[in-house]
C-alpha cells in the first residue's frame, strides 16, 4: 500500500499506530538534532518529525536531504506533539519518522506553495500545476466538483437526461465570432466549435427526449473579461411541451438548492423584473439589487431653469447616495473624473447635497433655487446627509453611464457583499437589437427565440418594439443563464431568418437543418443554459470566473503554460489545404 492515510484525518484517536504517509514537502524546520517536516497533499497537513535521540544517523540525513516540494513517503508511528497547532484538524500530534523514501526530488518552485503566494498571476498561470497545489485553487476546483454533482442530482432527479452533443459542428449563431477547425478530408472547408449546442438542444427535442441537460464546452471568440472565456462551460437545458413559467420554475427550484447549501437560507420565489422596468431604474439588464440607489428620472423638474446642458439632453437621471452628503469637493472632483473616464465616456456630472442641517445646495446653484432643489430632493425621497448624482444625455447611454456609477458606488461603499445573495429574473427582453455597425437588427437573445404571440403584429412595423419569451436569470448583478422558449413553426422560423435579413439561401445553407426537421412533429419546446464558471464563482463569493477553471486562458486568449495558440508545421498546413502564407 502506498499509503494507509491522507495528510488530513490523524488525530489523537489514531496515537501509536503505525501509518504510512505520501505526499510533498511544505515546509522544513531544521534545528541539527531535530528536523520537522510539514508534509501536504490535496486533504491537509501531517507534521513529520525526525529526531536525533529517536531516528538512525542515517534517516536523519536522508532527511537532510529534502527540499521543499520533495515527494515523498515515509512510515512512522502517531505521537502526540509537545506544541499543539490548533488551527488545522492533525494539529494534535505528528509522526515520528522511521522510514523515508525519496520518490521524487523537485527543483525550488518558482513562486512559495502557501495560501498568500509570492508569485505573480503572469508566472501562477505558467506553472498553473504548482498553483493548484495552493489551497485557494485547489478549494475553488473542490467547490467547483460539488456544484457540479449537485446540478447532476437535481436535473437527474427531475427527469433529465445528460446526452452529448459534438464539438465540430457548424456555425451556431450566439452572437460571437467562431473558433473554426479546418478539415483535412475536405479541403477548404471548416467546422466550427459549439458557442452553445443551441441547435442540437432543438433537434434533441424533436428527438423526443423531452428533458435534456449537458454540463457542456462551449467556444466563443470574442474580447475577454473578469467573467468571460474563450472556453467556458454551461450547463445546458432544454424542455419539450412546456412555457416559460415551467422553465422559469424548474431552474429556480435548481438555483434555490445550491443557494440554500451555500447561504443555508430558503430564498422563496425569486423577483421577476422586466427587461423595460430594469433598464428604467437600473440601467442595466442585470441589475445588482443588493443595493438601493435605484435611478430617478428628472426632466420636468429640471429642464427649463437656462441650465442648457440639462435643456439640451433627451433624459436627466440621477441616483440618491444616502448619507454621502460630506464628500469633499475633492472625493466629488473624483467621481466626476472617473465618470469622464474614455471607458465611461460621461461629458461631466452634477451634485445636490442635501446638508445635515437641512440645507440644499449643488453645483447648478447658479440655475437652480433652494426651492427647486428641494423638490428634485424630493423626488429621491433624500433625507438630510444624501448625495443625489445627476448625469444627462442620450437616453440610452446615460443609463449605461449612470449604471456604471451605481455599480462603482455599490463596490466602493461595501454594499455588494459577496456572501449575500440576491437573485433576480429578468424578463421580456425586446426580441430584436438595432445593430449601428451593420444598420440592421439583430437577434438579442439568438433568431430560435420566440416573439410574444401578442406583439407579433408590430413585426413588420416596429420590429424593435416585439418582446420576446426570453429571459435571463440574474445573480448579485450578473448574468448567470439565460434562455427563451423557441419557435417550433418552421414559417416562423423561415419570418425570423428574413427579419434577420438572411436570404432564403442562406437561410437553408446555415440552417436548412432545422428547419428540415421542423417539418417533422416538432414539439414546442424551451429552455435555457447557465454559465456554469459564473455561477460557480458568484455562489463561492467571487467575480473572477478564472480562479474556477483549474487551466485558463489569459486576457489575451493565450495558454501560457501549454503556449497555445501556436503555429503549425508547414507540412500540417498543406495537409489541411491551408496555403496562404502568414509568416512575417
Ligand atoms: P447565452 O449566450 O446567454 O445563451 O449563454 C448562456 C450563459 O453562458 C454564460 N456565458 C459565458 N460564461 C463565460 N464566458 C463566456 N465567454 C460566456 N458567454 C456566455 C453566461 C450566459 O448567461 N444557447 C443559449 C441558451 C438558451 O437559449 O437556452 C445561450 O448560449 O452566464
Amino acid at each position: 500500500m502506498f499509503r494507509t492515510h491522507t495528510n488530513g484525518e490523524l488525530t489523537l484517536q489514531n496515537l501509536d499506530q503505525n501509518v504510512t504517509l505520501t505526499g510533498w514537502v511544505q515546509t522544513i524546520r531544521d534545528k541539527g538534532f531535530m528536523i520537522w517536516i510539514d508534509l501536504r497533499d490535496r486533504y491537509g497537513i501531517t507534521q513529520l518529525v525526525f529526531d536525533a535521540d529517536r531516528s538512525s544517523a542515517e534517516l536523519l540525513d536522508n532527511a537532510k536531504k529534502l527540499g521543499r516540494e520533495f515527494v515523498i513517503q515515509v512510515n512512522g508511528k502517531v505521537i502526540e506533539r509537545q506544541s499543539k497547532n490548533p488551527k488545522i484538524p492533525t494539529g494534535e500530534i505528528e509522526i515520528l519518522v522511521e522510514n523515508l523514501t525519496i520518490l521524487n526530488e523537485s527543483q525550488l518552485p518558482p513562486f512559495t506553495i502557501e495560501d498568500e503566494t509570492d508569485g505573480g498571476e503572469e508566472l501562477r498561470m505558467k506553472y498553473r500545476y504548482l498553483d493548484i497545489r495552493r489551497n485557494p485553487v485547489k478549494d475553488k476546483l473542490i467547490f467547483r466538483h460539488k456544484m457540479a454533482q449537485k446540478v447532476r442530482n437535481y436535473l437527474s432527479d427531475n427527469g433529465f437526461i445528460e446526452v452529448e452533443t459534438p464539438v465540430l459542428i457548424k456555425s451556431t449563431p450566439e452572437g460571437a465570432r467562431d473558433f473554426v477547425v479546418p478539415s483535412r478530408m475536405n479541403p477548404g472547408q471548416f467546422y466550427a466549435l459549439p458557442q452553445s449546442p443551441q441547435t442540437f438542444k432543438q433537434l434533441l427535442m424533436i428527438g423526443g427526449m423531452d428533458r435534456y441537460f449537458q454540463i457542456v464546452k462551449c467556444f466563443r471568440d470574442e474580447d475577454l473579461r473578469a467573467d468571460r472565456q474563450p472556453e467556458f462551460t454551461q450547463i445546458d437545458c432544454e424542455m419539450a411541451f412546456v412555457e416559460q413559467e415551467d422553465v422559469l420554475e424548474i431552474f429556480e427550484g435548481m438555483t434555490a438548492t445550491l443557494l440554500k447549501d451555500i447561504a443555508g437560507n430558503d430564498f422563496g420565489k425569486f423577483p421577476r423584473m422586466t427587461f423595460a422596468d430594469a433598464m428604467k431604474k437600473y440601467g442595466n439588464d442585470k441589475p445588482d439589487i443588493r443595493f438601493g440607489m435605484e435611478f430617478v428620472e428628472v426632466n420636468e423638474l429640471v429642464k427649463g431653469k437656462d441650465f442648457k446642458i440639462f435643456d439640451d439632453s433627451e433624459l436627466v437621471v440621477g441616483i440618491n447616495v444616502e448619507g454621502c452628503a460630506d464628500y469633499t469637493r475633492k472625493q466629488i472632483d473624483e467621481l466626476i473624473d472617473w465618470v469622464k473616464r474614455p471607458q465611461i465616456g460621461a461629458s461631466g456630472m452634477v451634485w445636490i447635497k442635501y446638508q445635515n442641517d437641512g440645507v440644499v445646495t449643488s453645483s447648478v446653484n447658479k440655475f437652480y433655487s433652494e426651492e427647486d432643489l428641494q423638490r428634485v430632493a424630493a423626488a429621491f425621497n433624500a433625507k438630510p446627509g444624501d448625495l443625489i448624482l445627476l448625469m444627462s444625455g442620450n437616453e440610452n447611454k446615460v443609463r449605461t453611464q449612470l449604471s456604471a456609477l451605481r455599480m462603482e458606488l455599490g463596490n466602493r461603499l461595501g454594499l455588494r457583499n459577496p456572501k449575500e445573495f440576491a437573485p433576480l429574473w429578468v424578463i421580456d427582453f425586446p426580441l430584436l437589437e438595432w445593430d449601428e455597425e451593420s444598420g440592421r437588427y439583430h437577434a438579442m437573445h439568438h433568431p430560435f427565440t420566440s416573439p410574444k404571440p401578442e406583439d407579433l403584429e408590430l413585426i413588420h412595423t416596429e420590429p424593435g418594439k416585439v418582446r420576446a419569451n426570453a429571459y435571463d436569470l440574474v445573480l448579485n448583478g450578473n448574468e448567470i443563464g439565460g434562455g427563451s422558449v423557441r419557435i417550433f413553426d418552421k414559417d416562423l422560423q423561415s419570418r425570423m431568418f428574413d427579419l434577420l435579413g438572411f436570404t432564403k439561401e442562406e437561410a437553408e445553407a446555415q440552417f436548412g437543418f432545422l428547419m428540415n426537421a421542423f417539418r417533422y412533429g416538432a414539439p414546442p419546446h424551451a429552455g435555457l443554459a447557465f454559465g456554469f464558471d459564473r455561477l460557480v464563482a458568484i455562489l463561492d463569493g467571487n467575480e473572477v470566473i478564472r480562479d474556477y477553471i483549474a487551466f485558463p486562458k489569459n486576457n489575451s486568449g493565450r495558454d501560457v503554460m501549454i503556449d497555445a495558440p501556436s503555429p503549425i508545421a508547414d507540412l500540417q498546413l498543406e495537409e489541411l489545404a491551408l496555403n496562404v502564407d502568414i509568416k512575417e
